[in-house]
């Protein structure tokens, strides 16, 4: 399986802080925010990876990271998106490094706490199609959020005025080769983006969606509120773990 780091945009929702720099490359507690995301992957078994970002931004990313293979990566790619045309349009940019793969999809400023190893064992087993993670959250307004019925999901909304449910989908998503032809399909929204949410729906009513409610602390960090938030799990679960770190060294 192949892993896509998604880690372009403008990042306009933490401006000024990402006025000249990428928003991925902010730092998150004690590392750069783009390493969690590789983590996730590498921590999976996922060490061919392509990160997307913007022309403009791909040099820092290649300064950083290089080759990755300091941090596990096997293969380490860099694609750019030329223009802001959201999540479905950067995703069309890891097409040809990923060819008829199947692939985990990171949001580059998705942070999780635990692995993501059963979820990347359950997809291999799927016969196709995708699937998403769900996370209950007391905020559901600011995510897509999935609509279930007796256990299913029934549709999941961007962003939606009033929530049908306490799910978010978070941003790590397994897709099948379609998942290409269907971003095609995608209609640029209100602000000429192209939702992933709208990939996954037509998944969905392929009947080819599969999903699974995640444990343990997640959270993204696109917004002030939220990058503090990501600052603080991160410190927090470090400062849980780092006794014990100490006392197996
Ligand atoms: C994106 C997706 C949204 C998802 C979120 C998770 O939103 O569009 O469905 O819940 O990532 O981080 P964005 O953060 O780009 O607004």
């Amino acid at each position: 399986m192949k892993g896509v780091i998604l880690a372009g945009g403008r990042g306009t929702r933490l401006d000024p802080l990402t006025r000249v720099i990428n928003k991925h490359l902010l730092p998150v507690y004690d590392r750069p925010m783009i390493y969690y995301p590789v983590r996730t992957l590498i921590e999976a078994g996922i060490d061919d990876i392509v990160v997307v970002t913007t022309p403009e931004d791909v040099g820092d990313f290649r300064r950083l990271l290089g080759n990755g293979h300091h941090l596990g990566v096997r293969r380490l790619h860099y694609a750019c998106q030329e223009r802001d045309g959201g999540i479905a349009d950067a995703l069309l940019h890891a097409e040809e490094f990923v060819g008829r793969s199947r692939m985990c999809v990171v949001l580059g400023d998705n942070i999780i706490e635990s692995s993501i190893q059963h979820f990347v064992d359950e997809f291999e087993m799927q016969r196709s199609g995708a699937r998403v993670l769900l996370k209950v959250v007391p905020d559901p307004e600011y995510f897509g959020v999935a609509q279930m019925d007796d256990g299913s999901i029934v549709e999941i909304v961007e962003k939606p005025q009033r929530p049908a449910s306490c799910l978010a989908v978070i941003g790590i998503y397994f897709y099948d080769k379609d998942v290409f032809d269907l971003c095609r399909l995608v209609e640029p929204g209100a602000h000429g983006e192209m939702e992933i949410t709208d990939v996954n729906n037509m998944y969905l009513r392929r009947g080819d969606l599969t999903h699974n409610v995640i444990d343990g602390w997640w959270t993204d960090a696109g917004t002030i509120e939220s990058l503090y938030r990501a600052n603080r799990l991160v410190a927090e679960g470090v400062s849980e773990l780092a006794p014990i770190l100490r006392y197996c060294a």
